[in-house]
């Protein structure tokens, strides 16, 4: 106790609070790039203890897709604390969910004929619509992809597939989860190029629905529609309304995870918007609160009145205070145009990419994406750590995906100005490796993924 009251007290530099925090934080809730902490920020800029400035390029992982210190949201929240902070709308009732839930289905593609359920994270949605679908369809298997990272939950583990410490010393997973390939086509396994594909990784399921796997009994396919943290891959178009008419066919629900993806990131609201397809489901996370926990399952009504409570409900889920915020940050969404924003800006930010990839071939491999999703390959993964550490040293929030992928997310409030002065950073930081002046210190630093 003694031990750390000094600390609190000595608390004031990055440094300092990064070590606190190792010391009383589990280790599983870190992945370890940069010792910096964050005190303040405004828009696309941070500040750390020692009031240095840093442009974010990560919008707290497509958390903060308004932006930071945001006085308007931050109005609303006081003024709903004030009044009623929260009553748990699984007993009684309250204005703002109701508000906020309406506002969201005129936002669903198709119809209004849909419902909302509310949770607090993006993973414990998953494990609703997990539910959600076994209710509606009374099937029990799930199909989902290899790459996937849908979250932490039980349920949300069971369906993602990128890391093994995500099923060590776990044990017993939720049964009958299938996982495929997702096509990367950029390594595509079958060594075509987008002239000469047939589609061949949506077969292997075609396949295994005609050897070992019954599709009248495959409840749902759960599908990222940009495939976030196995390095911002956008699927083909023809693929994912092919995969869509699939499930079609069997009368498999098709469930979109846009917890990263949705409030603009790819140029559109959602993600799936820009693939032309009508999803069953819909899971938000993330952006969704305004910068409180909020995680939503909204889809068609029959499937969302497929269970009875109590079967997915939490005290504090949909309450009114992150409802007000999350009213106020989508009031600014409109007003300022935030998904055009994105698509625009990302055009932009993505051209910048590609000319730096001209200069640098032997560096940078590969530019994707969709608005402000963009991902950027690096040639390895020493290369990738050196030049992210590099850049967070010289006041850029860049974290990497997968081995040596560039994870370029920033708020869509980010300015042209911040767009170029980002872009001279991570340039200057390839002459610097180039020329041999980044030490190995950032090898025993940043673990990353
Ligand atoms: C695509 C995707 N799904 C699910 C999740 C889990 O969301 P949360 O961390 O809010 O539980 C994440 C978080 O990174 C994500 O990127």
């Amino acid at each position: 106790m003694s031990s750390l009251s000094t600390n609190k007290e000595r608390l004031s530099t990055s440094k300092e609070i990064c070590a606190r925090e190792s010391e009383v934080l589990a280790k599983t809730q870190k992945l370890p790039y940069c010792p910096i902490a964050f005190k303040s920020g405004k828009g696309a800029l941070l500040y750390d203890y020692e009031g240095k400035e840093y442009i974010d390029l990560l919008a707290s992982a497509s958390s903060a897709n308004i932006g930071h210190g945001n006085e308007e949201v931050a109005d609303a929240v006081r003024e709903q604390m004030a009044k009623l902070a929260q009553f748990s709308i699984v007993y009684f009732s309250c204005k703002e969910p109701v508000e906020y839930a309406e506002k969201l289905i005129e936002l669903y593609p198709g119809d209004n004929n849909k419902k909302v359920l509310f949770s607090t994270t993006g993973s414990e949605s998953i494990d609703a619509a997990i539910k959600l679908v076994k209710g509606y369809t009374g099937r029990n298997k799930i199909i989902s992809f290899n790459g996937a990272y849908h979250g932490s939950t039980f349920g949300a583990i069971s369906i993602s597939a990128i890391s093994l410490n995500m099923r060590r010393k776990m044990g017993a997973m939720i049964p009958d989860v299938h996982h495929f390939n997702y096509p990367v086509c950029i390594r595509c396994p079958y060594g075509k190029c987008e002239e000469s594909c047939n589609l061949e990784c949506l077969k292997e399921i075609e396949t295994a629905f005609s050897l070992y796997l019954p599709p009248e009994e495959v409840a749902a396919i759960f599908f990222e529609p940009i495939a976030g943290d196995a390095g911002i891959i956008v699927p083909p178009k023809k693929y994912v309304q092919a995969l869509h008419e699939l499930c079609k066919k069997h009368g498999i629900l098709f469930v979109v995870d846009e917890i990263q993806q949705a409030w603009g990131r790819s140029g559109k609201f959602f993600a799936i918007e820009n693939f032309d397809v009508e999803p069953d489901l819909i899971v938000m996370g993330k952006s969704s609160g305004g910068g409180l926990p909020m995680g939503i399952v909204m889809g068609k009504s029959e499937i969302m009145d497929s269970l009875d409570a109590p079967a997915h409900l939490f005290t504090m889920s949909g309450n009114s205070t992150v409802c007000a915020a999350a009213l106020k940050m989508l009031e600014i969404f409109e007003r300022e145009d935030l998904v055009e924003q994105s698509r625009v800006k990302g055009e932009y930010f993505k051209n910048k990419f590609l000319e730096l990839q001209k200069k640098y071939p032997e560096i940078i491999k590969d530019v994707r994406g969709l608005g402000l999703s963009i991902g950027v390959d690096l040639c390895d993964k020493n290369t990738t750590t050196k030049i992210i550490y590099e850049c967070q040293l010289n006041g850029l929030v860049l974290i990497s995906l997968g081995e040596s992928t560039l994870r370029v997310q920033p708020p869509l409030v980010i300015t042209y100005e911040q767009m170029d002065k980002s872009i001279e950073i991570i340039e200057q930081s390839i002459k610097d490796l180039i020329d041999g002046k980044i030490s190995d210190e950032a090898l025993s630093v940043i673990n990353g993924w």
